[in-house]
């Protein structure tokens, strides 16, 4: 059989997905609100990606699966086989397979490593299947790995639509990566594996007061961002995703276990940000499920955010980033 490869970039999200839909399945990782990001890509040495090989062919026994030359099993393969297996049911084909995947960047650190690796994978694997799928299909197929994985499909700007189905909820791109003008700055404050992975933390979402709010309010937030991002209204794309980011941390604060994904030096750059807004800097925060903090801002003014965010007690290292172009399929095998 053949063996393809892909090259897929992370994303941040700015309307954020926090919870599953308890409407369907579990395992189909359907959310329980669309939620909005945008594909990036590392202006310095960490360009933020995933590149993924994948291998079909009588010749393995089993399937087998490598991420950072550390052979995967038990619920990480698992989570390897939600996405292959029913690809490889879709193209009628039983052969086993081998992947081996490398990120550029520290895995599980809140720089959603999962998003592109999901992607990375889906992709590689519908090629060497020899699928002919939409960009929109794959996604469905990458947000049964991880469900943020379905957004970094698509460059650019991007929605994923929660849908009610395996098929109807899946990612589609707003506008390219050159359409709206913004960037960011990663503070990474922290490279350590976090404690509570997200696909843990989405179960818990349901038992905070404050869920159902957060849903409610993402829908407005969904519908005002398309048309700030579509104005490239850069103050109210920024307003809108901290808000997003506050009402998921809310959440995830008030969930049963409590979640507490912040450090000092996180809040450190929460003030900071906010300082430089009041001096007319004009940046915006955001942050997933981990200490770092994405600090959006405009194209011309990266390079002095990332100077005010470099010299903050805490910050370990600055990762400037701007919107990616799609993922793709690559010629270069890792094996
Ligand atoms: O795709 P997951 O299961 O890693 O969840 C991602 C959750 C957040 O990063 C916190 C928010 C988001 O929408 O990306």
């Amino acid at each position: 059989m053949s063996k393809s490869s892909a090259i897929a970039h992370s994303n941040i999200a700015l309307i954020k997905y926090w919870g599953r839909s308890d409407q369907a399945d579990s395992s189909l990782n359907l959310p329980s609100n669309d939620s909005i990001s945008m594909t990036k890509l590392g202006l310095s040495d960490i360009k933020l990606e995933t590149h993924t090989t994948i291998e079909f062919s009588d010749k393995y026994s089993e399937d087998s699966a490598e991420l950072e030359s550390e052979g995967l099993s038990g619920r990480k393969l698992e989570r390897i086989l939600r996405v292959v297996d029913p690809l490889r049911k879709k193209a009628g084909i039983n052969l086993k397979f081998k992947m081996v995947s490398k990120n550029d960047f520290p895995t599980q650190a809140g720089l959603a490593s999962s998003a592109a690796g999901f992607a990375a994978l889906a992709i590689a694997a519908s090629s060497a299947l020899k699928l002919k799928l939409s960009k929109e299909q794959i996604s469905t197929y990458a947000r049964l790995g991880s469900g943020s994985a379905a957004r970094s499909i698509h460059g650019g700007f991007v929605r994923w639509h929660k849908g009610n189905t395996h098929e109807t909820s899946y990612a589609d791109q707003i506008c390219g990566p050159n359409d709206f003008q913004m960037n960011a700055v990663i503070a990474v404050v922290s490279e350590e594996q976090k404690k509570i992975t997200s696909d843990v933390g989405h179960e818990s979402a349901k038992t905070s007061p404050f869920n159902e709010a957060r849903i409610s309010v993402s829908h407005n937030q969904v519908k005002d961002i398309i048309k700030a991002i579509k104005d490239n209204n850069f103050a109210r794309v920024g307003k809108i995703a901290e808000a997003s980011c506050k009402y998921m941390h809310a959440v995830m604060m008030t969930s049963e276990p409590s979640l507490f994904y912040w450090q000092p030096a996180t809040i450190r750059v929460i003030h900071a940000v906010q300082k430089m807004r009041a001096e007319g800097l004009e940046s915006y925060f955001t942050i997933d499920a981990g200490p770092n903090v994405h600090c959006f801002c405009r194209p011309e003014e990266r390079d002095e955010v990332q100077k005010v965010l470099e010299k903050i007690e805490g910050v370990k290292k600055t990762i400037p980033v701007k919107p990616a172009e799609d993922s793709f399929v690559t010629k270069k095998h890792l094996f």
